[in-house]
């Protein structure tokens, strides 16, 4: 894909597909309830159909029209052993809740991925799935994974990793597992499976403490289907709304946002450097915070972010990155480690890319180091991207300032937002495709 320079601004309502992170939870959830459920919104992207063709393979009916997506759930233990190894794609959270779903059922099964998902880290939920028994073969660390499939033990399990995908599997493996399972985490992760199970009628208890959360789950309650409708992607929403803040004249409204408070780092971020964003009619959505985004073009500030917001926006910080390009003082944004084993190792490739770019930054440990300037010299205009749909988006947002820039192998946005080049172009980008 080719990003272009644009003319006049981002202006108009560009439409955003349904979250990402509640599309998997909406076909895994509905699949082990006992009913069925109707899906509005769900996100049609590679990662999501991987995680919905995993479930048809396991026996599920799952139909599909314009409109929505229908699942009949016959149960906890309905699902059957699949036909075929599950192939899971670019999805690491596909990955990481059936492991933790699949290691409490009756069958054996085997997880496989493309390239990048199979050299990302597994033992994260295979070492705390094992203190509940789990017969989980994890020889290298990483999938191809077998798993045996048992009666697992409750445990209380602390997690030490701020990892939703981690916490969702374990969550997963409690609901089909005897007794109560007690989960400690020691940080704010997305909370999108407790929020949809407590919909669905599962034991769940959920205690707040000041630096943790202890969520105890008694198994073996069966679920009762409750129909989902899907809110727009606030992670994709990043790309328009820092496209917007950095380009004169822009003025874009988004609706239907998700913005759960464990989620919504990206615009307390952006507000901190001065964004002009207006959050609108904030109301409820399936128990979900969603409201709708107004944006404006701004004169940014660099700020420093600590450690504590990464786990807040960990998926937007290729894009913040972008927006950190054009303030007007420097940016540091702190602990961001987890960024190394995402779809990429996205810190390398942030500074990498923002080097080719032109753009003075620096990795300190974990810390990122952005001293933007109103003048870039472009060293290369080749964007390397891994496969990795954010740095492939963000580095378009890029393109709209500097022009030209190749963005490769990205059609990795089809992972997580197909019709972005569409919506993009619709509202006033610039992106020609062409396979690079
Ligand atoms: C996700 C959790 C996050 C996030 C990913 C989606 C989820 O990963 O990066 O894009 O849906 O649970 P971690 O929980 O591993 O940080």
């Amino acid at each position: 894909m080719i990003s272009n320079k644009i003319k006049n601004g981002l202006i108009g309502n560009p439409s955003i597909p349904g979250d990402k992170s509640i599309s998997h939870r909406s076909i895994i959830i509905p699949s082990i309830s006992n009913g069925i459920t109707n899906i509005y919104n769900i996100l049609k992207s590679e990662d999501v159909y991987h995680t919905l063709n995993a479930f048809k393979n396991m026996g599920v009916q799952i139909e599909e029209d314009q409109e929505k997506v229908i699942i009949y759930g016959k149960g906890l233990n309905s699902l059957k052993k699949p036909t075929t190894d599950i192939y899971l794609g670019n999805s690491g959270t596909s990955a990481r809740l059936l492991t933790g779903l699949l290691a409490s059922q009756n069958f054996e099964s085997k997880l496989t991925g493309d390239k990048s998902l199979s050299s990302r880290p597994m033992k994260r939920i295979t070492e705390p799935l094992s203190k509940m028994s789990a017969l989980i073969d994890t020889t290298n660390g990483s999938l191809p994974l077998s798993i045996k499939g048992n009666k697992l033990n409750n445990a209380t399990l602390e997690i030490k990793l701020p990892s939703a995908q981690i916490k969702s599997g374990l969550i997963l493996a409690a609901l089909n597992t005897d007794g109560q399972t007690k989960i400690i985490e020691n940080n704010i992760t997305r909370d999108h499976t407790e929020i949809m199970l407590e919909a669905f009628g599962a034991d769940i208890k959920i205690e707040k403490l000041q630096n943790q959360k202890i969520i105890k789950i008694n198994g073996k309650k069966e679920l009762v289907p409750k129909n989902i409708e899907v809110p727009s992607d606030l992670s994709s929403s990043a790309f328009f709304i820092v496209g917007a803040l950095i380009n004169e004249n822009s003025q874009l409204k988004i609706s239907n946002v998700n913005i759960n408070p464990t989620r919504n780092g990206i615009l307390i971020a952006l507000k901190k450097m001065g964004a002009k964003i207006n959050l609108l009619n904030r109301r409820f959505l399936n128990n979900e915070e969603i409201c709708d985004i107004e944006v404006f073009y701004s004169k940014l500030n660099g700020c420093e972010l600590s450690p504590e917001i990464a786990k807040l926006m960990i998926d937007e910080y290729p894009i913040l990155s972008i927006a950190a390009c054009f303030a007007n003082s420097p940016s540091i944004f702190r602990g961001l480690g987890e960024l190394r084993v995402k779809e990429s190792d996205r810190l390398n490739l942030i500074i990498t890319n923002l080097k080719k770019c032109g753009v003075l930054c620096k990795v300190n440990e974990d810390d990122l180091y952005i001293y933007p300037s109103d003048n870039y010299k472009i060293n290369s205009t080749n964007i390397q991207t891994d496969y990795d749909h954010r740095i492939a988006m963000a580095f378009s947002i890029m393109g709209t300032k500097l022009g030209g820039l190749n963005i490769l192998d990205s059609d990795s946005i089809n992972t997580s937002f197909p019709s972005f080049i569409k919506e993009f172009n619709k509202v006033g980008g610039r992106l020609t495709w062409k396979k690079l």
